[in-house]
């Protein structure tokens, strides 16, 4: 079962106070709110979503980390990614928590375990198996249904949440997005080839938007967001914008 932690950053009074009003109008309205925000690998979802949590106080869902800890899971049981039915076991039986900036797997911190690359290319290739996306689409339900999210992935607005109020599709252009990934590498200290890099982002984008379950799409009512000329700032503005007029009718709550 996911641990839910709130993010509630309260830097000023007045951001608090801000909060605590987007809050209480979440919950009068008895509804909990999701910002479903999907796209390919090194679009920036991830320091979107997050930065997006933050300043709305919602929980932040990295679905990804959840795919990359039973692919993680696997490598370790040395379950062949092939066997469709040990693969959903696999899956149904994992314990994942998420918490801020960290995954656990079954008790165990793998935040850094899985990020390498045959963990990316593994969670890529047990994504198809229609029985992995059903234990995890049913775990990210159970966490939206609980409590505000920013969920980021591939299927969020299109089968996890399709009447998500909030629907983003992060892109960039590929070159764009290599650059950003490498630049992440090497702020972690790790060396990278980017042609090496390229190839495999390439691969994996093509096997998660031609997969027949769930693949990488934008749901007809998402918004497509170009983040390629973009700063970080700029799109989590533009985001909290469509928000205040899905969420609270335009007033600024956050
Ligand atoms: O977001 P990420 O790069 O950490 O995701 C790793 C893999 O997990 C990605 O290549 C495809 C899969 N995935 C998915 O199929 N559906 C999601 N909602 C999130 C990730």
């Amino acid at each position: 079962m996911g641990k839910i932690v709130i993010q509630l950053q309260a830097g000023t009074q007045g951001r608090l106070v801000r909060h605590l009003l987007f809050w209480f109008l979440a919950d009068t309205t008895q509804k909990k709110i999701v910002v479903a925000i999907d796209g390919p690998a090194g679009a920036g979802k991830s320091t979107i979503a997050k930065g997006l949590a933050a300043r709305l106080g919602f929980t932040y869902i990295d679905t990804g980390a959840m795919y990359r800890a039973v692919a993680l899971w696997a490598v370790r049981q040395a379950v062949d990614p092939g066997d469709m039915h040990r693969m959903e076991q696999l899956a149904i039986a994992a314990g994942i928590e998420l918490s801020p900036g960290h995954i656990a797997l079954n008790g165990e911190d793998v935040t850094d375990s899985i990020r390498t690359p045959e963990v990316s290319s593994g969670a890529s290739k047990i994504a198809v198996i229609p029985g992995v996306r059903r234990a995890m689409v049913a775990k990210q339900r159970e966490i939206g249904e609980r409590t505000s999210v920013v969920m980021e992935g591939r299927d969020i607005g299109t089968v996890v949440f399709p009447n998500a109020q909030v629907k983003v599709f992060l892109d960039a252009n590929p070159g764009e997005r290599v650059r950003r990934r490498c630049e992440e590498m090497r702020a972690k200290g790790e060396t990278v080839d980017t042609e090496q890099l390229a190839a495999q982002m390439k691969e994996r984008d093509q096997r998660d938007s031609n997969r027949a379950d769930a693949p990488l799409a934008q749901a007809p009512d998402a918004i497509y967001l170009d983040s390629t000329a973009l700063a970080i700032e700029e799109v989590i503005e533009s985001i909290l914008k469509i928000v205040r007029s899905r969420v609270t009718n335009g007033r600024e709550y956050c």
